[in-house]
C-alpha cells in the first residue's frame, strides 16, 4: 500500500507517482495500467510532453477497467515555459483540462519560474483555487531564492515544488527551507536516470544486499524516508510491483547518513538548456 504526504492545504497525494515525458500512445496505454495494477495512482503531466490528451485517455481507460473513481487517482499537469509569456492561466488550466478530459487537476505547476512572469503568474494559479478545477498548484524547478522571491512579493508559497533529487543531488538547504514552511517536495529524476554510477554505487549495491531489495528500491525508499515525494519512469511493466515494494523496509539512520555523503550537487538536466535566463 502506498503511503500519502498531507500538503500545507490538507490535500492528500500519494508518495510515489509514475513520471510520463517522452511516453506516446502505445507506451502510455501500457504502461498506465501496468502501473494502476501495481497500486500506483498518481501520474505526472505537462504541456510540454505533447501528450496530455493521450495520458488522459490512457488513464481513463485503466479506472475503467479496474472501476477507479476521479477521486481515487491524482494528476500532475505543468504550464510550459512558452504559455507563461501570455500571462492567462486560466487560458492554460482550460486548455490543459481540455486536454485531459477532466474537470479537475490534483496539482498543477509551473514548469520553471520563469524570470518576469512567474510570480504574476503564481497569483494567477492561487486564484484559480477557488474554482475547485485545480485542487493544489506548485513550481517545478524553483531554487530558495525564487521562492523567497515569490513569498516577499505575494505572499503566497507553493503546495508543492518538482526538482531534480537524487543521491547524488541531495540540496539540503532547499530541502530545509521546504520544511520550514511546509512545502511538500517532489523529486523528478530520482533515480537519476539509473546511470551506471548509480546502478553499481558500492554503496548501494551494498544496501541493496543488506535488506534485500534493488537498487531502485533503496533510493526510492531512501526519498520517502526524508520525506520527499519520487516521481520516476519507466518504460517495463515489471518495474511497477518493484518499485512499489518499499514500504516493508525501513532504512537504519547509519544508512540514512551513508547515502548522505553520496552528494555531489550532480544536475543531470542542465537548466540552461529549458529556461534561458533562469
Ligand atoms: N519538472 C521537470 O522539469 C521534470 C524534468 C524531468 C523529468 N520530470 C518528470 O520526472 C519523471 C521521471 O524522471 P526521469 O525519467 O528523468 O528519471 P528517473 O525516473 O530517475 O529514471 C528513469 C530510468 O530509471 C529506470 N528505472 C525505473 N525504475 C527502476 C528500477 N527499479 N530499477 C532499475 N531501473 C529503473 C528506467 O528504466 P526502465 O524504463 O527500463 O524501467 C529509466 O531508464 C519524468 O517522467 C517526468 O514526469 C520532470
Amino acid at each position: 500500500m502506498i503511503s500519502t504526504y498531507r500538503l500545507s492545504n490538507g490535500a492528500v497525494l500519494p508518495s510515489l507517482c509514475v513520471g510520463t515525458n517522452r511516453m506516446d500512445r502505445q507506451l502510455l496505454d501500457a504502461v498506465i495500467p501496468a502501473a494502476i495494477n501495481a497500486g500506483f495512482r498518481f501520474f505526472d503531466s505537462a504541456q510540454a510532453y505533447g501528450n496530455e490528451g493521450l495520458v488522459g485517455a490512457a488513464l481513463r481507460g485503466a479506472m475503467e477497467a479496474s472501476g477507479l473513481t476521479r477521486s481515487e487517482v491524482f494528476i500532475t499537469t505543468k504550464v510550459d515555459n512558452s504559455k507563461q509569456i501570455g500571462r492567462d492561466m486560466r487560458k492554460e488550466l482550460d486548455r490543459s483540462l481540455q486536454q485531459l478530459q477532466m474537470d479537475y487537476v490534483d496539482l498543477w505547476l509551473q514548469h520553471w519560474p520563469y524570470p518576469d512572469y512567474f510570480i504574476d503568474n503564481f497569483r494567477q494559479m492561487a486564484d484559480l483555487l477557488a474554482s475547485g478545477r485545480v485542487k493544489s498548484i506548485g513550481l517545478a524547478n524553483p531554487r530558495i531564492r525564487h521562492l523567497q522571491e515569490l513569498y516577499d512579493t505575494t505572499g503566497l508559497l507553493p503546495q508543492v515544488i518538482q526538482i531534480e533529487l537524487h543521491p547524488f543531488r541531495q540540496v539540503p538547504e532547499l530541502l530545509s527551507f521546504c520544511k520550514m514552511h511546509k512545502i511538500q517536495v517532489a523529486a523528478y529524476s530520482p533515480l537519476c536516470f539509473m546511470i551506471d554510477r548509480l546502478k553499481h554505487s558500492p554503496l548501494l549495491v551494498e544496501l541493496g544486499c543488506k535488506y534485500g531489495k534493488s537498487v531502485g528500491q533503496i533510493v526510492l525508499r531512501w526519498h520517502v524516508q526524508r520525506g520527499v515525494l519520487p516521481v520516476f519512469r519507466s518504460e517495463k511493466a515489471t518495474r511497477f510491483a518493484e518499485n512499489a515494494k518499499i514500504f516493508d523496509f525501513v532504512l537504519d539512520e547509519d544508512d540514512m547518513n551513508r547515502i548522505a555523503t553520496l552528494d555531489e550537487d550532480y544536475k543531470f538536466i542542465p537548466e540552461s538548456l529549458h529556461c534561458p535566463g533562469y
